[in-house]
């Protein structure tokens, strides 16, 4: 969710009953990065590039524990609020704000299509 407010143009896509809570899907962008966009198990919605900062694991299929997901390949807990690693591990992926109206997500296009994968960690 976002913490501030954000103008622009807000893209659909689709109901929040489409992410069962604790799990994630995948929105492919053309021309930019897929997104993986969570569902927390206290009802809130985040969206971040589906890239790790480590070694591009797919973060859609990590484990969602409050506001963190757990990368399926090498653990690295990464924040859902911010992107960043959390711990001793460095690294940020891009998050893309969302918005929660009438029963439906939307995430914000500006984001979507310039959002980049991070640099791999060394
Ligand atoms: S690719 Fe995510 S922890 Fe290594």
């Amino acid at each position: 969710m976002i913490g501030a407010p954000v103008t622009g143009e807000w893209i659909d896509i689709g109901p929040v009953t489409q992410i069962s809570p604790g799990n994630a899907r995948t929105l492919p962008v053309q021309g930019g990065e897929e997104i993986a966009i969570f569902h927390t198990m206290d009802n809130q919605f985040y969206a971040l590039v589906n890239k790790c900062p480590h070694k591009h694991g797919p973060l859609s299929q990590g484990i969602v524990h409050g506001t963190v997901v757990t990368c399926p390949l090498h653990s690295w807990n990464i924040s859902l609020k911010t992107g960043e690693a959390q711990g001793d591990d460095k690294g940020c992926v891009p998050t893309i704000p969302v918005r929660v109206d009438a029963g439906r997500i939307y995430l914000l296009r500006e984001a979507l299509v310039t959002a980049r994968a991070p640099e791999k960690a060394a």
